[in-house]
């Protein structure tokens, strides 16, 4: 184990299958920048307590700078079979740089245990930041689009069968009040992400008093986690934000299935840009919703590395694993999903084409029939005893072939006596949705009130 950092203890080397197997430099070389951030921190904090001189912090911090640019410059090479990890990388090079003398100095009291854990967390907060900008650009779209659309009426679906008209503006705003929710989940996460772990040690803390809040300030972190075994333990901040993105990634596969089936032939309500679709290598005619179908299998895919590190992380004992090693794949991948999908999505609607008229042209009258129940219980007649004579009129409609605002008036005093000549006005589908103007309704007025809602969600009102 020559060359190992830990190989003191060890005499063979390690079997090859093994050394692979062990290795995570291939992919949390991803946090070599926040790698060289946390180590400089660490080493003025041990300069301020006297472990390393101010000359030694200034070698360390200089042969820092040489190691951040290899990575930047894509210089920087990776010695097979030693570099473990980004840290022990880091590190290595860090030494050949400036020498061992000084450069065996920087982990004085520090293990990677805190160091990855910091490593992580620095990292998670930028990309947390990146996704919370994607997630605006999307929300803006949505209401955006919702505001200059508002006149049009479509169908609204429960169990997929036509129930109440709506505005199309209703139905955007629906999952802008999910994704609004999601927002501020988000901004509430990032509170327990940032928190500093560093100066934890292995797991029983720092035996030379390092100045943790120091660190904390240096760094931007907002506290620090208080119990050093916690430090070294908690993945927490990986399954909340999967937590987190996996909820996202159902909202958004119900977005995208709503879509799916609006621009199918059968609906045509909507018509994808050529941007998000594909064809067929068979059948010319074809314009598939790729770009939806792919937000909408996504959404497993992250549901799946949300729950594949619960399931890793529940049966561990105290403090650090390596286990933990498990939490770094899914992390960077379900950061990558959820970030392409929120840009896909943006693109997406941002290019939707909407057909208005066959919105127009799939609403039906019977679905009128709770506003002619409505118009009953607003002569004073219980909405149960309404509910049922307009069932009556929906089963006459049906037993003369002809839609329910075809019926004379006649035919309806047939029904119920209380019907007066006003209530041909019923059938009426801009009527129907200007009705609900209730807050959270679909009428105009209703739907302005949560266009603003999600524009103060954006404010983080
Ligand atoms: N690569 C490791 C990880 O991601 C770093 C920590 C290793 N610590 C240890 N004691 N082996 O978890």
């Amino acid at each position: 184990a020559a060359g190992k950092l830990w190989g003191g203890r060890f005499t063979g080397g390690l079997d090859p299958i093994m050394q692979q197997y062990n290795e995570s430099i291939y992919f949390d070389r991803a946090f070599y920048s926040q790698d060289i951030r946390g180590s400089i921190a660490y080493a003025r904090a041990n300069t301020k307590n006297g472990i390393l001189t101010q000359q030694e912090f200034s070698e360390i911090e200089r042969g820092f700078k040489q190691v951040s640019k290899e990575w930047q410059d894509g210089t920087f090479e990776i010695n097979p079979g030693v570099d473990e990890d980004i840290h022990t990388a880091n590190e290595r090079r860090l030494g050949e740089i400036i020498g061992k003398e000084i450069g065996g100095k920087l982990h004085t009291g520090r293990s990677r245990n805190d160091q990855v854990a910091t490593d992580m967390r620095l990292w998670l907060r930028d990309q947390l930041d990146q996704l919370e900008s994607y997630l605006v650009d999307f929300l803006k779209v949505i209401a955006a689009r919702a505001e200059q659309e508002i006149e049009h009426v479509m169908p609204g679906y429960t169990h997929l069968q036509r129930a109440q008209p709506i505005r199309w503006s209703h139905w955007m705003l629906m999952y802008g009040s999910f994704f609004a929710a999601d927002l501020q989940r988000l901004r509430e996460l990032k509170f327990r992400v940032n928190k500093l772990p560093l100066g934890c040690g292995a797991l029983a803390g720092n035996p030379f008093n390092i100045d943790r809040d120091a660190m904390a300030k240096e760094l931007g972190f907002d506290g620090l986690i208080m119990n050093s075994m916690a430090g070294v333990a908690d993945r927490d901040f990986v399954v909340e934000t999967m937590q987190w993105g996996s909820m996202l990634m159902m909202h958004m596969s119900r977005w995208a299935e709503d879509l799916i089936i609006y621009s199918s032939g059968e609906f045509s309500f909507v018509k994808l840009a050529d941007a998000y679709s594909t064809g067929s290598s068979l059948m010319p005619q074809k314009k598939n919703p790729d770009s939806l179908e792919l937000l909408r299998g996504k959404a497993g895919r992250a549901f799946g590395q949300m729950s594949g590190l619960m399931m890793s992380v529940k049966g561990i004992p105290s403090t650090y694993n390596k286990d933990l090693q498990e939490s770094v794949e899914p992390l960077l991948d379900h950061v990558k999903t959820v970030g392409d999908s929120l840009q896909i999505a943006t693109g997406v609607l941002s290019t939707l084409a909407i057909l208005p008229n066959n919105m127009l042209k799939s609403l039906t009258p019977d679905m009128l029939a709770t506003d002619l129940a409505d118009y009953l219980v607003r002569k004073g007649v219980p909405f149960r005893e309404t509910h049922h004579i307009s069932g009556q009129v929906v089963a006459l409609a049906e037993k003369e072939s002809r839609p329910m605002d075809q019926l004379s008036f006649e035919q309806l005093e047939g029904v119920d006596k209380r019907f007066e000549k006003d209530v041909l006005k019923v059938f009426d589908y801009q009527k129907s949705v200007e009705m609900r103007s209730a807050k959270g309704g679909t009428s105009r007025s209703a739907v302005m009130e949560q266009i603003e809602a999600v524009k103060k969600a954006l404010a983080g009102e």
